[in-house]
């Protein structure tokens, strides 16, 4: 449901509506024994409602679809709830921005189809973005969302590597030596974040015509044949996967509310 009051859109067509998909349904194994990895709390609040609050920032966006873990969709709705934003309208609105809650699937690739899926008519850009990324800055998801706006059937933020990559041939056992058979250029090399952004028919096309496993969205996208770019990304939009990401996290939250009262 759009409100009336929402100031235009910063860039590109004015009024041309975006929605996100979360996919939350993730174990997170490795990130140790415990709960389900969105809902594992961040200063106190789990990382799926800062991944939800953080595509609610752009006021692009009026309406997120959050992939729950497929036994955990109830849980997940009223954990919402409980966090959502005085305001929005009944049956799940966050200030200004509805969400919808849809069971996942066993995978990522699935758990984004079954969230595009639920979509309703009517938003033509689509962000996909991890619940694992839950501090990406505002500014991030508008470039993202500009840069489809201004044409690019998908965008991704990605950046520089600081490390020196090699392509090896995989050992057989764990912690068994790998040869080394590449180093390619690391300037020409990106490291990719989310929200990746997309033209909606792009995106659902890429779903019902790629099957291999992929581990994001746009390299379904490239698999099509159609254009891809990369944006700026930012250090704070990195996946919290193993348990030090957690304590970097903990950090950035710390910092923010010292800064601006985040
Ligand atoms: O496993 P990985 O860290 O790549 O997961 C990225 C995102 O995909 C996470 O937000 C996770 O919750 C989500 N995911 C999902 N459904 C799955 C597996 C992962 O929604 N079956």
């Amino acid at each position: 449901m759009s409100d009336d009051s929402r100031p235009s859109p910063p860039a590109g067509q004015p009024g041309t509506s975006v929605a996100a998909v979360i996919p939350a349904a993730g174990r997170g194994v490795r990130l140790g024994p415990g709960a389900p990895k969105a809902l594992r709390t961040l200063g106190g609040t789990p990382m799926l409602v800062h991944a939800v609050r953080a595509m609610a920032a752009s006021r692009a966006v009026s309406l997120v679809v959050v992939v729950a873990p497929p036994d955990g969709a109830a849980e997940v709705k009223s954990l919402l709830d409980a966090h959502a934003l005085p305001g929005g309208t009944p049956g799940g609105s966050w200030g200004r921005t509805d969400f919808l809650v849809v069971p996942g699937g066993e995978s990522r690739q699935e758990s984004v189809r079954l969230g595009l899926e639920a979509l309703p008519p009517g938003h033509d850009i689509v962000l996909v973005h991890d619940a694992a990324r839950p501090l990406v800055p505002v500014d991030t998801v508008d470039a993202v969302i500009e840069a489809v706006r201004e044409g690019a059937p998908a965008v991704v933020p990605a950046l520089p590597l600081a490390d020196t990559v090699k392509q090896v041939e995989p050992a057989a056992a764990p912690g068994e030596p790998e040869p080394v058979v590449a180093t390619p250029d690391r300037a020409l090399l990106r490291a990719v974040q989310t929200p990746q952004g997309f033209d909606r028919a792009t995106l659902v096309r890429a779903h019902a015509t790629v099957t291999d496993n992929v581990t994001d969205d746009a390299s379904m996208v490239e698999q099509l044949g159609e254009r891809v770019v990369a944006v700026p990304g930012h250090e704070e939009a990195f996946k919290v996967t193993r348990p030090l990401d957690l304590v970097l996290a903990e950090a950035v939250l710390a910092r923010r509310r010292l800064n601006d009262g985040y």
